[in-house]
């Protein structure tokens, strides 16, 4: 069922939208540039996304950045994807900070050369306490690997014996992702047509409306995010339930 597009709703605004940002090589090759020229525009893309966002009153951003497989692409694209974190902060975090924006990054960091670190630990700290829009970057992120450095540590924390076995459920073990303290995703919206979720937020993703749109990263801004958001509200969410629920 298709519906004439029109203004989100602003008391549905889903409060966590996650975005998986694909599809800046193929924009490049679209017009003949390296794949390193889409991943510039990206982050234009990033910037437009980050302003609706906080304009449309969402609460919580995640952008899938660098996955823990992007390390196999040429090590040339790995550095100008780094580049492309260090450059962003040096632009942004000011007017971020200035904006109420709390930035946080998820993924391992471990094995991250050391300015990136350091350039994490001062976005985050900068913006501790800003509440107008949360923004997470998910860099070095994967799933299946957030789901195993969590089992590590939950499992060095009951040999310890400050846990025990029979106390792990869900809602404990999520205090070990790296999400802790962040609610699901309402909304996880794909770019570039691709149907997957490319070992992006497993757990947190297990309720979240999905929304797949063909168009590439460097051509989103606020009326992608717009429709985006208005496919959402026409969603019925019933978390196995028989009835509509409200989120
Ligand atoms: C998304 O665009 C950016 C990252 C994965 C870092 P891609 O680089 O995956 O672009 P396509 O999918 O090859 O077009
Ligand atoms: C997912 O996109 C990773 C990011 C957007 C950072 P990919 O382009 O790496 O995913 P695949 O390889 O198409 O599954
Ligand atoms: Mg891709």
């Amino acid at each position: 069922m298709t519906q004439p597009a029109s203004t989100p709703i602003p008391a549905n605004v889903p409060r966590h939208v996650a975005i998986i940002m694909d599809g800046n090589g193929r924009w490049a090759k679209q017009r003949s540039r390296p794949r390193t020229f889409g991943h510039s525009e990206g982050v234009e893309a990033l910037r437009r996304t980050v302003e609706a966002a906080g304009d449309l009153g969402v609460e919580y951003l995640t952008v899938f950045g660098f996955s823990t497989e992007n390390w196999r692409r040429p090590a040339e694209e790995v550095n100008a994807l780094f580049d492309l974190l260090r450059l962003y902060v040096a632009r942004d975090l000011d007017k971020l900070a200035r904006e109420g924006v709390r930035v946080r990054i998820i993924g391992e960091r471990e094995g991250l050369q050391g300015d990136i670190a350091e350039i994490i630990a001062n976005a985050e700290a900068k913006t501790r306490h800003n509440d107008k829009l949360n923004l997470i970057i998910a860099f070095n992120y994967g799933g299946q690997d957030e789901i195993a450095r969590a089992a590590r540590r939950i499992a060095t924390d009951v040999a310890a014996g400050k846990l025990k076995a029979d106390d792990i459920d869900p809602d404990r073990f999520a205090t070990y992702l790296d999400t802790a303290g962040i609610p699901a995703p309402d909304m996880l919206i794909r770019t570039s047509g691709e149907l997957r979720l490319s070992n992006f937020m497993l757990w947190q993703a297990a309720y979240s409306e999905l929304i797949f749109v063909d168009v590439l990263w460097p051509d989103f801004g606020k009326p992608s995010l717009e429709a985006a958001i208005e496919a959402y509200q026409r969603r019925e969410r019933r978390y196995g339930g028989t009835d509509p629920e409200p989120r």
